[in-house]
């Protein structure tokens, strides 16, 4: 039925936020000002926001409503990125834009919270947890002792907890028992921003809205996926946090293996939100656990030189700036398959793309044009910031004799379509107020991808490495290229 393609429901495009009061905790932090606020600006720009919407913004900093206001004026337009700012719109949009500080221990700030919330009498609450993770538990509990965590007959009371989730499976288990002792599982909402970008979603769109890719998608025709993604810039004044997580637990253990899920799961009976993070739950518990000798052949951890000297950084520091994995995923349409994940700070550039690369012809009638073996099909779906899918084949070289060389057929998003695409954090925030789940994390699947990492989260930590191990502008330590050479694969590096 067309209807259960999600991209055929126009409806999902036309839903509008119902009357709504947004609690930010951490209002004063980078994600607030880069992120949140833009996003929340656009919606109310394309008319999705009902005029009554209302922000709560909290941090400890003592500041009146004029002033946040004035503050996030400056940081909309900052980094709008690519929407024109309208000071019309903006100054009705303010106008349900108020602050309450205080420290997020003290339950007077909850009272506080109580009395603007009872004033501003919006039938439904969304809370924003961008707080410093160590405080995500406290304020769930502190949110549901001053009574405010409870869905009325009015309306919904909603919680969304941004990443981490715990810092390995026990906390991220602890952390769960307390934010459900408050919040029931439907009114929690675990965002992975990389779930909300178009280029993600459209990993969706690809695999099954049409017929020609799927019954390639399995052992019999890919011979591995490398899934990258790189930045340039290095800890960026975030080097306390950081240090504390490293690129296996920032990246890979979150962002990319929900990628992996995505790339690699079933095609779910409906597009219905539990449909849809059930297969990608049943992927995330079919990956491979690797066995502690294991470890050492599946994972490689480096360290830009130069990053024990940030701001915040331990001068004898073992965080891994970058972290590369392999994993298998044990199920009939990939065993056998390596799925080969990386991610690194100071890398050559800022690129996130999946590389799906398929088997050789089985019987090679013909050499390439430079003599060399014939390059298989490579299919790369690029996330960022190149938008859009790659499909390499072999073609002749014009001239005599047959001659072969690979050329590409592309799809691009910006000339296809010319359109604007909704940063991740309009569509997830969008999501969140019409209660559409799909694109968030649900418990199981946390738990799942840290059962994915812990034998090497284990093993590093009893580790000394040898860091730094890296030059800042290189694709990270050589034993990342050892680990796919081990199985005769190489890394792209395009
Ligand atoms: C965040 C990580 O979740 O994602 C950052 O904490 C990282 O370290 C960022 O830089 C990358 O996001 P994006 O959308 O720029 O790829």
């Amino acid at each position: 039925m067309a209807s259960q393609n999600p991209f055929a429901d126009p409806l999902r495009f036309d839903r509008r936020v119902p009357e709504c009061a947004l609690v930010i905790f951490g209002a004063n932090g980078d994600l607030t000002k880069r992120k949140l606020l833009p996003a929340l600006y656009r919606l109310a720009y394309e008319r999705r926001l009902p005029d009554s919407f209302a922000i709560i913004g909290n941090s400890r900093t003592p500041m009146t409503d004029e002033a946040f206001r004035e503050k996030m004026h400056e940081s909309v337009k900052e980094f709008l990125e690519d929407s024109p700012f309208d000071e019309e719109l903006w100054s009705n949009f303010a106008r349900n834009i108020f602050y309450v500080a205080g420290d997020l221990n003290d339950a007077k700030l909850y009272a506080d919270l109580k009395k603007k919330l009872d004033e501003l009498n919006r039938p439904n609450v969304l809370y924003y947890l961008s707080t410093q993770p160590s405080y995500y538990g406290p304020v769930v509990e502190a949110i549901g002792a001053a009574g405010l965590g409870r869905s009325t007959e009015k309306g919904w009371h909603r919680v969304v907890i941004e990443k981490p989730f715990g810092h390995d499976l026990d906390s991220a288990r602890a952390l769960n028992a307390r934010v459900h002792s408050v919040f029931p599982e439907e009114a929690v909402y675990r965002i992975d921003h990389y779930l909300g970008k178009e280029t993600v979603q459209n990993i969706i769109a690809f695999r099954f809205g049409n017929g020609i890719f799927e019954p390639l998608w399995n052992r019999r025709y890919v011979n591995h996926v490398q899934i990258t993604a790189a930045e340039s810039i290095g800890v960026e004044g975030r080097g306390a946090y950081y240090q504390e997580a490293g690129a296996l637990r920032d990246m890979i253990q979150n962002h990319l293996l929900q990628v992996m899920a995505t790339v690699a799961m079933e095609p779910p009976a409906v597009f219905e939100p539990d449909a849809m993070r059930d297969e990608r739950a049943k992927l995330l518990r079919s990956v491979k656990i690797m066995g502690p000798e294991e470890v050492h052949l599946h994972s490689v951890a480096g360290q830009y030189r130069g990053f024990r000297e940030e701001k915040g950084v331990d001068p004898q520091s073992q965080t891994n700036t970058f972290a590369a994995a392999t994993f298998f995923v044990d199920n009939w349409r990939w065993a056998g398959v390596p799925f080969y994940i990386r991610t690194g700070k100071k890398l050559p550039k800022r690129t996130t793309d999946i590389a799906i690369q398929f088997n050789s012809a089985p019987h090679t009638l013909f050499s390439s044009e430079d003599g060399r073996a014939p390059r298989p099909n490579l299919l790369i779906l690029r996330i960022q910031p190149e938008e859009g899918i790659s499909l390499r084949f072999l073609s002749k070289y014009p001239g005599a004799g047959m001659r072969l060389r690979p050329v590409s057929m592309d799809f691009n998003y910006g000339s296809s379509f010319g359109e604007r695409s909704p940063s991740a954090y309009e569509t997830l925030l969008m999501d969140v107020m019409i209660g559409d789940a799909t694109l968030y994390t649900r418990q199981d699947m946390v738990e799942a991808s840290w059962k994915a990492v812990t034998p090497i989260l284990d093993d590093w930590s009893q580790r000394v490495f040898d860091f730094p191990n890296y030059d800042p502008g290189t694709w990270g330590p050589a034993e990342s290229d050892a680990m796919l050479a081990r199985n005769g694969h190489k890394w792209r590096n395009g």
